[in-house]
């Protein structure tokens, strides 16, 4: 299914040397110059301390939720496998939803058969005995994976028993409304009850992927957790501050989970 971001219409076509600065709304940016090979140099060639504590608090919390034969979500996962991983061992199926037409095209070739960069990851997952007991993932998310071109904005309501959503709300837009709004999209999207995890950068005002740069919004802790609590309880916040840092500016990152209202 290929759906309409923030705006509704067909997507812009800008040339990459057009791609704005932050300052943009979520229709206006040219996604499909994002550079999935670039995102994972920057942020994932190597298992950052950071990542590996946000990782296995997920899959802690997933283990805990009582979860079999779900149908789940990640929602803007552009090139990172590991939220989909964190939902792995519980799976009947994993919709993986992004917009940008080459993350898309990277996470179809990723769902056939992950490249190793991932193993680490899978490595951090596999100390739990729950995720050990499943000795293929890569040849389990080719069974149960399925990527879709569709918009966080237009995700349908109840359709997923679990979901992830990471560095999403704060990385789509310069706009805190459309951060409250995707959040609030995924929320929904969620069956009653549903467990989930929800990733944000807190502080970040743009990154770069490659040589284009992307809009972000800088988040603070208690405005994404009042717009989490909303739609959501059982909350659980950790926050983690990278070091070295990732983006420019004062960011941190920032771990909710919890279970949707629906
Ligand atoms: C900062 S990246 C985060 C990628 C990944 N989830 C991670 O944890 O690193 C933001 C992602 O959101 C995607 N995106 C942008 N607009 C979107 C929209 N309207 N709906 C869904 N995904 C979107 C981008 O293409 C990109 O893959």
């Amino acid at each position: 299914m290929a759906m309409t971001p923030a705006a509704g219409g067909s997507k812009p076509l800008t040339s990459p040397a057009s791609i704005r600065a932050p300052g943009t709304v979520n229709a206006e940016v040219e996604w499909d110059g994002f550079d999935p090979q670039a995102y994972i140099r920057h942020n994932y060639a190597e298992l950052r301390d950071d990542d590996r504590e946000i990782l296995r608090r997920t899959r802690d919390f997933f283990a805990g939720a009582e979860l079999s034969d779900a149908c789940c979500v990640d929602v803007g996962s552009g090139a990172n496998l590991y939220p989909t991983l964190s939902l792995l061992p519980f799976a009947h199926t994993i919709d993986l939803c992004e917009w940008s037409t080459s993350n898309v095209r990277w996470l179809r070739q990723q769902v056939d058969s992950y490249d190793t960069t991932w193993d680490p990851y899978w490595q951090v997952c596999a100390e739990h005995p729950t995720y050990a007991a499943l000795t293929d993932p890569r040849r389990c998310l080719a069974k149960v994976g399925r990527v879709s071109q569709t918009s966080v904005f237009d995700l349908p309501t109840h359709a997923w028993d679990a979901g992830t959503m990471f560095f999403v709300a704060c990385s789509i837009s310069a706009d805190r409304a459309e951060a409250e709004r995707a959040i609030s999209r995924f929320l929904r999207a969620l069956r009653p009850d549903s467990p989930f995890a929800v990733a944000v950068m807190l502080g970040s005002t743009g990154y770069h992927v490659g040589r284009c740069s992307f809009p972000a919004v800088a988040l603070v802790r208690s405005e994404v957790v009042a717009d989490i609590a909303t739609g959501a309880y059982d909350i659980d916040v950790h926050e983690e501050r990278p070091r070295p840092q990732i983006r420019d500016g004062d960011v941190s990152m920032l771990l909710i989970t919890g279970r949707a209202r629906g």
